[in-house]
C-alpha cells in the first residue's frame, strides 16, 4: 500500500553495513531520513552517497540520522562503499541497507514499473521522533538530489514540528516565517514575541522564532 504523509514509517529489520537493524529501534527519539539507490556501482548514485557522507555534521546538528537502501547484497555495498570514499574523498558514516529481496524497498514503495521493474527510483522518506512521515520526495534514477534543498526542508518541517510556523515559497533558513492560520491573532502575540507583520489577515510573517 502506498505510503502517505502521516502515515507511521513501516518498521523493518534488515542487514546493513553497520550491522543487522530494527528500523524504528535504531530511529530512537531521533528525526530520521531514508534514501533509496537504483544500484551499487552506478555513477550518480556515487556521487550522492559521496556528499551525504560529507554533509554528516548538517545532518547531526539536526538530529536527522541517515541510512540509505539499495537493492544489492552486503558484499557489493562493502566494495562499492570503498569506491565511494576513495573517489569522492570522504568516508561513508552511516548504514547502508542491503535489499536484495526488496523488502524494504516494496514495504515503502520505492520501485515504480513503469519506470524500472528492477531498481529502485530515488526516495526521500523525512521521518519524524513519533515515527511519522513527514515529506517525501521522489526523483528518476537519472537525477541526482540536491543535499541543500533536503536540508532547507528538513529546517522547514522541524520549524513547523517545534513552532506553529510554516516557511513561504523560496524560504531559506534565517527568513521569516509564516504564522499558520490556524493561529489567532491574540494567539500570534504571545507566541512569537519576536513580532508580528500582517499583510493581510491570512499573510502574516514573523521573524524565525529559532533564530
Ligand atoms: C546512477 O546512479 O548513476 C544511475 C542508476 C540507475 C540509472 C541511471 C543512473
Amino acid at each position: 500500500m502506498a505510503i502517505r504523509l502521516g502515515d507511521v514509517a513501516p518498521n523493518f529489520f534488515a542487514t546493513t553495513t553497520e550491522g543487522p537493524i530494527d528500523f524504528h529501534q535504531w530511529l530512537g527519539n531521533s528525526w530520521g531520513v531514508l534514501f533509496s539507490h537504483p544500484a551499487d556501482f552506478t555513477p550518480v548514485c556515487t556521487t550522492e552517497l559521496g556528499f551525504l557522507a560529507k554533509l554528516r555534521g548538517e545532518f547531526d546538528k539536526r538530529n536527522v540520522k541517515v541510512i540509505a537502501i539499495s537493492v544489492d547484497p552486503l558484499d557489493a555495498h562493502t566494495g562499492w562503499i570503498k569506491d565511494i570514499n576513495e573517489t569522492q574523498s570522504t568516508t561513508v558514516n552511516f548504514p547502508l541497507i542491503a535489499d536484495p529481496d526488496k523488502q524494504v524497498a516494496s514495504l515503502y514503495d520505492m520501485i515504480h514499473p513503469n519506470a524500472d521493474d528492477k531498481a529502485t527510483v530515488r526516495s526521500v522518506f523525512v521521518i519524524g521522533p513519533d515515527k511519522k512521515i513527514k515529506l517525501m520526495l521522489t526523483y528518476p534514477a537519472s537525477t541526482g538530489r540536491n543535499f541543500a534543498e533536503l536540508l532547507r526542508v528538513i529546517d522547514s518541517v522541524q520549524l513547523t514540528a517545534n513552532y506553529k510556523v510554516a516557511t513561504p515559497g523560496n524560504w531559506v533558513d534565517g527568513e521569516d516565517c509564516i504564522v499558520t492560520p490556524a493561529v489567532s491573532d491574540h494567539d500570534a502575540q504571545r507566541l512569537f514575541p519576536k513580532g508580528l507583520r500582517r499583510v493581510k489577515p491570512y499573510l502574516r510573517y514573523t521573524p524565525q522564532p529559532n533564530r
